[in-house]
């Protein structure tokens, strides 16, 4: 039994809501939901619609021409592309196939150079043998899909000479609210959510690290051109393989959308931190 006053281990509550996140959808882990070059496709559409993200988290990112950044969970580019356009040198580690080929085909569009693809995850990465250290910058926005969080943060920690920014989810997302409503009939078991930014806050001071923090809402809306590419996309996040799962799926798709410019739009929304600071 623990006391309420003894010291409780803020990793090892990570590993506990990862694991139970992970064991209520067994099929769907951060990195594999973007396997599928469409589901990479369809996120970098989704990010440039909210457009404002990208341009403040750039903004907010201490880069100068001379500067060297290490992306971690880079996806297909969001902010790697402009990080590149400002900075000396991009790293991005990104472990999904779709995530990676659709990066590659927007570094050819956006004719940028600088940056070097590291197709794995980060747990597995050696930085001396992977990567090229020291990086001014090292940056893992909404990509935090470590088990062993403060294993990953103290790599992170290793990595940089200067800063370290990471972006988390704090509280209940939209798509958080919406598996709940549905999981129990497609699945048979509750849906649990990930470990958020509470917790990654703990993680971090004990480690010594108190960091600037800064919480933000962000809206961002999934268009789909009909209910069928709906279903399919969402079938694949929502780990829905059987006919019978995916009719609750449709179901509650037809009654969550709404018709806007001749697409149907899925609205969304989540409460977002960025937590950084200067080594
Ligand atoms: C939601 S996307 C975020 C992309 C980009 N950082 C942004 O802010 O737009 C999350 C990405 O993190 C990657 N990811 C998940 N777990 C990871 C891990 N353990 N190591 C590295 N990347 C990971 C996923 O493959 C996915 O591409």
């Amino acid at each position: 039994m623990i006391d309420i006053c003894d010291e409780i281990d803020w990793n090892e509550v990570w590993k506990s809501r990862t694991d139970r996140s992970r064991g209520s959808a067994p099929g769907r882990n951060c990195a594999r939901i973007w396997e599928s070059k469409d589901s990479a496709l369809r996120f970098w559409d989704m990010c440039q619609r909210e457009r404002s993200r990208i341009d403040q988290t750039v903004w907010e990112t201490d880069i100068t021409a001379e500067s060297r950044v290490l992306d971690i969970g880079a996806g297909p580019g969001t902010l790697a592309i402009p990080f590149a356009q400002k900075a000396a040198h991009v790293t991005a580690v990104e472990p999904a196939d779709g995530m990676c080929s659709v990066m590659r085909e927007k570094m050819a569009e956006f004719g940028v150079h600088n940056i070097a693809v590291v197709k794995k995850r980060w747990e597995d990465v050696d930085v001396e043998r992977d990567l090229d250290p020291p990086y001014d910058v090292v940056i893992a926005s909404f990509s935090l899909g470590m088990r062993d969080i403060r294993a990953a943060i103290q790599k992170m920690t290793d990595a940089s000479s200067r800063y370290v920014y990471l972006y988390h989810f704090a509280g209940p997302t939209s798509w958080d609210l919406q598996w709940e409503r549905i999981w129990q009939s497609m699945h048979g078991r509750e849906y649990r959510p990930g470990p958020k930014s509470d917790v990654l806050y703990n993680v971090l001071y004990q480690m010594g690290i108190y960091p600037h923090i800064r919480t933000f809402r962000l809206e961002h809306d999934q268009r789909y051109p009909s209910l069928d590419e709906a279903t399919q996309d969402m079938a694949f996040r929502a780990d829905a393989k059987t006919e019978a799962q995916k009719s609750i799926l449709r179901e509650y798709l037809r009654e969550g959308m709404r018709e806007e410019d001749g697409a149907l739009v899925l609205p969304g929304w989540s409460t977002r931190v960025k937590m950084w600071w200067e080594k």
